[in-house]
C-alpha cells in the first residue's frame, strides 16, 4: 500500500521493555515533577532547562523574546516554505496573520460546532451496540469530521485525512526518524496540493460558508492576508495542529474519568442533566491528570534569569533549550489549590492545556466548545463501564492514546 493511501493513523509504536519502561517512565512523571518542584525547580541537564513551577511555565510561554518557539523548520518542510504562525515570533507578520484568520475563524461559529459535535457523536455512540472504542471510532471521527466541514477541506481521493494529519503532527511536534520523514515528504506536498485544488474548485464554484468559502470571499474582496499561499499554508496548519490532539487528550480524560467513580458520576449527571458548562469542567479537570505532554520546548533567544528574585531564580544562557512544563505547573499547589483534588470548579487560569499569551492555541475556543460534548453521549447511557480485559484500558503508543474500549447498557 502506498504511504498515501494508508489507513494505519499511528505508526506501530515501541514494543516489549522498550514500551514497558516507557509507561512506567510516564507513570512516574506526575512524582518526580512534584520533588522537582519542591527540592530543584529549574533543573538542567546541560544546556535543557525545565521549569516545573506554575509561575515559571507562565513566565517562559509569556516571554517571547526570550523564550523562542522551535518550530520553524520543520514547518517549514511541511508548508513548502511558506510561513506559518506558529513558527514566528511576535512579528508584525504574526499578528497580521492571526488577525486575518480571526476573521473567518469566529466565535460566533461556536454554538453551531458544538452542536454539530454533541449530533456526531451520539449518533457513533447509538450505532456501536453497546460496545465502543473512544480513541478512534468516537474521537478521531467526529473531530477530523466536523473541523474538515469546518475548514473546508475534506477527505483528499484516494488518502485519508486522519493518517495525513496525524503523521505530519507527529513530524512537528514529536519524532524525526528518517522512515517518518520520508513519509512525510509525501504528504506534505499531496496535501498542499489537495488543498490548493479545493481553493481552485471553490474558487470557481463558491457560496459555502465555512472557513475557505470566508478567506476566499476576503480575497475577490482584495484583502490582504488571503492570497492563496496564505489560505494554503493556514489550512494546513489548523489541520496539522488541530485535529490530531483531541484523539489524544479526551480518550485520556474518559480513563481519568473511569479510574474515579465519583468524578465519573458527577460527569454522568452533568451529562444527563445538559448542565455542558459543567460537564466541561468535568472534562477539563480530568485532562489535567494526563494533559496532552509533558511540557512543550523554547529555545532561548538571550540569557535570561527565570524566577528573578526567588530562591530558586536561575540564569538560563541564551542557545538553550527550556521545557515549560506545563503538567508540572498545573499540579503547583503555590497556584492551584489542592492539586491533587479533582475539582471540575476549577477557575480558568488554574489550567494551562492549551499553552498560555503568544502562541497560546489558535483553536482554544473550539477546544472549551466541543471536546466534552465528544464524550456527552456516551456518559449518558447507562452502566458505563470498562470493556472486559486489557481492551478496557487505556493504551498508548508513544506520545499518542491508542485505544480505549467502553462498553454500556
Ligand atoms: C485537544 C485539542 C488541542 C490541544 C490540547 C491544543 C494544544 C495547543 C497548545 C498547547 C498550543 C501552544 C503551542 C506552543 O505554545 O508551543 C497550541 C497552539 C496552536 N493550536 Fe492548538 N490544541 C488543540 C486543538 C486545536 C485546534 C482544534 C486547532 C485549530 C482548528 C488548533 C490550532 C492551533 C494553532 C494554529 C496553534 C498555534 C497558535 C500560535 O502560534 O499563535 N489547536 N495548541
Amino acid at each position: 500500500m502506498s504511504i498515501l493511501s494508508s489507513t494505519q493513523v499511528l505508526r506501530p509504536g515501541p514494543t516489549g521493555l522498550k514500551r514497558w519502561l516507557m509507561t512506567k517512565v510516564m507513570a512516574a512523571m506526575p512524582f518526580a515533577f512534584r520533588l522537582l518542584r519542591w527540592l530543584k525547580p529549574i533543573p538542567h541537564f546541560g544546556k535543557t532547562y525545565a521549569v516545573t513551577r506554575y509561575d515559571d511555565v507562565r513566565e517562559v510561554f509569556a516571554t517571547d523574546p526570550a523564550f523562542g518557539v522551535t518550530y520553524k523548520d520543520k514547518l517549514d518542510v511541511i508548508m513548502g516554505g511558506e510561513p506559518f504562525f506558529l513558527g514566528m515570533a511576535n512579528t508584525p507578520q504574526y499578528q497580521a496573520d492571526t488577525a486575518a484568520m480571526r476573521k473567518v475563524v469566529r466565535r460566533e461559529d461556536l454554538a453551531h460546532l458544538a452542536a454539530d459535535v454533541e449530533a456526531r457523536a451520539e449518533a457513533i455512540v447509538a450505532g456501536a451496540g453497546g460496545r465502543i472504542e473512544v480513541v478512534d471510532t468516537l474521537v478521531r471521527r467526529v473531530t477530523f469530521d466536523f473541523l474538515a466541514d469546518y475548514l473546508g477541506v475534506p477527505e483528499p481521493p484516494g488518502g485519508d485525512l486522519r493518517v495525513w494529519g496525524t503523521r505530519l503532527f507527529e513530524y512537528q511536534f514529536v519524532a524525526s526518524d528518517a522512515p517518518l520523514v520520508a513519509e512525510v515528504e509525501v504528504i506534505a506536498p499531496a496535501l498542499r496540493a489537495h488543498i490548493q485544488n479545493q481553493i481552485e474548485k471553490r474558487r470557481a464554484k463558491p457560496g459555502t460558508d465555512d472557513v475557505l468559502g470566508r478567506c476566499l470571499t476576503l480575497q475577490k474582496a482584495g484583502e490582504a492576508g488571503y492570497s492563496d499561499a496564505q489560505i494554503r499554508t493556514a489550512l494546513m496548519g489548523f489541520i496539522v495542529g488541530g485535529p490530531p490532539q483531541p484523539p489524544m487528550v479526551v480518550p485520556q480524560a474518559m480513563e481519568q474519568l473511569l479510574r474515579r467513580p465519583d468524578a465519573l458520576g458527577g460527569a454522568q449527571a452533568a451529562a444527563r442533566a445538559d448542565d455542558d458548562a459543567l460537564l466541561a469542567g468535568y472534562v477539563r479537570e480530568a485532562m489535567r491528570f494526563d494533559p496532552l505532554a509533558p511540557g512543550l520546548p523554547r529555545i532561548t533567544l538571550q540569557d535570561w534569569t527565570i524566577a528573578k528574585g526567588t530562591k530558586h531564580e536561575k540564569l538560563v544562557p541564551a542557545g538553550s533549550t527550556v521545557l515549560a512544563a506545563f503538567a508540572s505547573g498545573m499540579r503547583d499547589g503555590r497556584r492551584v489549590p489542592d492539586p491533587e483534588r479533582f475539582d471540575p470548579r476549577r477557575l480558568p487560569h488554574e489550567y494551562i492545556h492549551f499553552g498560555y499569551d503568544l502562541h497560546q492555541c489558535f483553536g482554544i475556543h473550539i477546544n472549551n466548545a466541543t471536546l466534552h460534548l465528544m464524550l456527552k453521549p456516551l456518559l449518558k447511557r447507562q452502566n458505563l463501564r470498562r470493556a472486559p480485559g486489557a481492551a478496557g484500558k487505556l493504551r498508548k503508543s508513544g506520545a499518542f492514546a491508542e485505544s480505549l474500549t467502553v462498553e454500556f447498557d
